[in-house]
């Protein structure tokens, strides 16, 4: 991994935001780890590297991470074609695994890897860089075509003069750009039926307090951070009538795996009568997983939960438990927005049937 020259002023107009790109022969990353104090960029040139970017956290948001594993095979082709023309398509396989393996839980992940897939078994004759480059480059414009058509529909379903309160990051540095529920967001801002957003901070990587606060203000959308635990009081105070999130996977009852906390919003949400509403295009579906229970929760390093900022701040015998993900049950859910369409109370025959349409 290569740092690559900053932007001066950290600032970027609307919809300009890129977390993923493909840049002079390269995959090029905004370190999301370094924002909002500076926003910086990698140059990753390898599968391993990609693998890694995700893993650390790099980037982050699945279907960011589906997208760098997309632009990751490009890279891995062209090496395993310049090193071994004949016998590429084989000597890329442990590339392919390694790009899966690096975080368990978002099935944009091995979506994006299957689509890739099957353009290298496709019998490409010759040089492969340009056709998987090509595949790469249409899976990066649908997610953000998807996102804008999700952050329609999502806010059409928004009444008026709505404040809403969301999770995490779904925003462009999640997505291929636009963002999921930060794009209903986006959106419901511009048609004014939303009138405040509140941000959880998202313990323990602080997406929320650190990404989508950044975000937001890069297009001077006005947000409010509260602390993870004061979810439940702004809801009490009725200050807010949507929850807004976006989702890892999504099992095929309808069952959603997504940031830790949100299934505590859920709950939150339906004690205190408000719409609990999840926004994530259909890459994020995984029909071959039944129910929540069957997805994978990526456990993380305790390390991230006993210190903040390198600095351990708690007594050295203590451990903690990391969950990076938790489930939310269909029935807690009030509308699912995917490009699509919506469902509203999500059943496995309405998901389905929406995947058949
Ligand atoms: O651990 P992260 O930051 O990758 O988790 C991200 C989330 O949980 C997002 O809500 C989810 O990926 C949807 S992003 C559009």
């Amino acid at each position: 991994m290569k740092s690559i020259a900053a932007s001066p002023n950290n600032s970027l107009g609307y919809d300009q935001l890129r977390a993923v790109a493909w840049e002079d022969g390269h995959l090029k990353l905004i370190d999301q780890r370094r924002l909002p104090g500076s926003l910086e960029f990698l140059a990753i040139e390898s599968a391993a590297a990609a693998a890694q970017a995700i893993r650390d956290m790099v980037v982050r948001g699945a279907p960011a991470i589906g997208i760098t594993a997309a632009y990751a095979v490009v890279l891995a082709a062209r090496t395993r074609y310049q090193d071994d023309s004949k016998n590429w398509t084989k000597r890329i396989q442990p590339d392919l695994n390694v790009l899966a393996a690096a975080r368990p839980t978002a099935v944009n992940l091995h979506w994006a890897i299957a689509r890739m897939r099957k353009i290298i078994e496709s019998g490409i004759a010759g040089d492969p860089t340009a056709p998987l480059l090509f595949e790469a480059q249409a899976l990066h414009d649908e997610d953000i075509a998807a996102n804008k058509c999700m952050g329609a529909l999502g806010a059409a379903l928004i009444e008026n003069n709505c404040g809403v309160l969301t999770h995490c990051n779904t925003g462009a540095l999640a997505t291929g750009g636009y963002g999921t529920a930060l794009g209903v967001v986006r959106a419901g801002m511009a048609r004014g039926c939303i009138s405040h957003v509140y941000a959880g901070e998202t313990r323990p990587w602080l997406q929320g307090a650190r990404l989508t606060t950044w975000e937001l203000a890069q297009e001077g959308i006005p947000v409010t951070l509260i602390t993870d635990s004061a979810a439940a009081h702004l809801m009490q105070t009725g200050k807010v009538g949507w929850v807004i999130v976006g989702a890892d996977r999504i099992a095929a009852n309808g069952d959603v795996a997504n940031k830790i906390g949100t299934y505590a919003l859920a709950l939150s949400a339906r004690h205190h009568g408000l719409k609990f509403m999840v926004v994530a295009p259909t890459s994020t579906v995984d029909l071959a997983t039944a129910t929540g229970a069957e997805i994978v929760i990526e456990d993380r390093s305790e390390d991230e939960v006993l210190s903040f900022n390198g600095q351990r701040h708690t007594p050295p015998s203590v451990r903690a438990w990391n969950p990076a993900f938790d489930v939310t049950p269909a029935a807690l859910i009030h509308a699912l927005v995917t490009e699509k369409g919506v469902i509203e109370g999500p059943t496995h025959a309405k998901l389905s049937a929406l995947m058949r349409s």
